[in-house]
């Protein structure tokens, strides 16, 4: 029996014993991995995606994205006080409900972080384009997007786009980081904090008091209404919610450092929910200042009388797009633009500035958490052993990091930064989900066994977070909820021929590494030391 296969606890947890990490993080250094994990492309790009679903309605949509992901916090948070492990979601999954839905959760992270890397590395070109073209250096359009893409249900891109040489270019210069070792020390992390909590600041402290002036703006509210699930348009407040939802994404980072955090109980919550916090205020601030200093309203197609598709070689093709002053939804670098608009072009530049330099970080967290993933996954037995070879010198898993470079780069170089985004979130909201399901069955098996944080109310908690995870799911656009079908169909058949063969504890091996072996294999989280 499949569902029987799981990876007993007592295993795990003497596996981070033996690994014992100094626990040496407080509560102000997770809030401060968690702002450097979360805030990136999302606020800086996606908000353009965002209003050309929702309008000024987007507002609600930060609030909706945010309210799901504070849900699946608590969820997590009880998980990572308890077993403070690499692999996250995808090792609470193996402890609680066995190895098939562990595999799947590996899987669908795989999206997550993945696609997410390539979505920020996106996201980057789009702010070094732009700030490369305020110093009078144009690189040829075919070189900084990908070309127009119309395979099946992979559409995107744009006219004249070939490939996208800076994103390509930063996931090379990453990859290389992470195979060398570079670790991103906590007060490099900080820095970067300390960077993009300046940009966002600023922007907030120009554009909020703007609002005052030009309420107009922020009528229709909702010009394309909540959204219906059911056409699969992935339009309206939940749409935007399902899209902006990436913004929120990187959290989760503060979970696997639990096992290096003083007092986790009360720390881990706190880092969770308070980078949280921290970043919807921010994002609520910025979603107003954009709306009220510049507009925020969706463009329609005069030749059709629709909407225009977020993001479409059509939207950016348009008449609207090619005018000196476009429409917020044109630009693929929402925060800069709306600065050099409405205030002067240095504080775009700044803005712009901010963001070019601290990405590339959000690139590293997200491609260090995959590489970390597939490596616990190579060493459960899950996939080929080899993937986990350790450099001989570096003490790094440098073939599985080459392999994932590789995968984002060519995501990167051809994909949408909009359309990647919605690929991660399918895989990062089944991963939620999974989680407050795991959290509530391990309640029910395990009542006796210690745990550090207690969700609280976790019976309405985890309940509500599954289902914010299903309607932001099926808000989605019908292209990113097949590729997720796609994807888990994928991993099922592999699960099948490989890793149900070759599992380790199907294979009856229970295997708690050594610790120094577990330790060379098993560089700190950048950001934390
Ligand atoms: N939340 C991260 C970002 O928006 C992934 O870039």
């Amino acid at each position: 029996m499949i569902f029987g296969r799981v990876k007993p606890l007592d295993a795990i947890l003497a596996t981070a014993e033996k690994k014992s990490l100094k626990r040496s993080l407080g509560a102000f250094q997770l809030t401060m991995l968690g702002i450097g994990a979360v805030i990136g492309t999302g606020i800086f790009v996606l908000t353009a995606t965002a209003a050309q679903k929702a309008g000024p309605g987007m507002m609600l949509s930060f609030i909706v994205a945010g309210v799901v992901c504070a849900l699946a916090a608590l969820c997590y948070s009880e998980l990572a006080s308890m077993v403070p492990v690499a692999g996250s979601a995808y090792t609470y999954s193996y402890a609680v409900m066995g190895e098939l839905l562990a595999w799947m959760v590996g899987w669908a992270l795989i999206l997550e972080y993945a696609l997410g890397a390539s979505a920020v590395a996106v996201g980057w070109s789009g702010h070094i384009v732009g700030f490369l073209d305020s110093v009078g250096i144009h690189l040829p359009h075919a070189l900084t997007v990908g070309p127009k893409i119309e395979w099946g249900i992979l559409k995107g891109g744009e006219v004249g786009g070939f490939v996208n040489l800076p994103a390509v270019i930063i996931t090379a210069l990453v990859t290389t980081l992470l195979v060398i070792g570079t670790k991103e020390s906590a007060t490099f992390n900080a820095v970067l904090v300390a960077i993009k909590v300046a940009a966002l600041s600023l922007f907030v402290i120009i554009t909020v008091p703007m609002i005052a002036g030009h309420m107009p703006n922020f009528h229709p509210f909702t010009p394309r209404g909540w959204g219906n699930p059911l056409d699969s348009s992935g339009t309206g407040v939940l749409g935007a919610a399902a899209s902006i939802f990436f913004a929120y994404v990187g959290f989760d980072a503060v979970s696997t450092a639990a096992e290096e955090t003083k007092n986790p109980q009360r720390n881990v919550p706190i880092g969770l929910i308070g980078s949280l916090l921290i970043c919807t205020v921010f994002y609520l601030l910025v979603a107003g200042g954009v709306i009220g200093s510049f507009g925020a309203q969706p463009l329609i197609d005069p030749a059709t009388g629709k909407y225009f598709v977020e993001g479409s070689p059509e939207l950016y093709g348009s008449a609207a797009c090619s005018a000196t002053h476009a429409p917020l939804v044109c630009s693929k670098e929402a925060l800069a633009y709306v600065l050099r608009e409405v205030s002067s072009p240095w504080t775009g530049w700044l803005v712009g500035l901010a963001a070019t330099i601290a990405l590339p970080s959000v690139v590293l967290l997200m491609m260090y958490g995959q590489t970390r993933i597939f490596f616990v996954m190579a060493r459960d037995g899950l996939l080929p052993q080899n993937l986990a070879t350790v450099h001989p010198r570096f003490r790094t898993p440098w073939v599985v990091t080459v392999v994932t470079g590789v995968v984002v780069a060519i995501c990167a170089a051809f994909l949408p930064v909009g359309t990647l985004a919605d690929y991660s979130n399918s895989g990062t909201l089944f991963a939620f989900a999974a989680v407050s399901l795991g959290v509530m069955i391990l309640r029910a098996k395990d009542p006796g066994r210690a745990r550090p944080f207690r969700t609280p109310a976790l019976w309405v908690i985890a309940p509500l977070s599954i289902l914010g995870c299903v309607v932001l799911f099926v808000s989605l656009n019908r292209a990113s909820q097949m590729v997720f079908l796609v994807w888990a169909a994928v991993g099922l058949v592999f699960y099948f021929l490989y890793g149900y063969r070759m599992s380790h504890v199907g294979r009856g091996i229970v295997e708690v590494p050594e610790p120094e072996a577990y330790e060379e294999t098993q560089p700190p989280i950048p950001g934390t030391h």
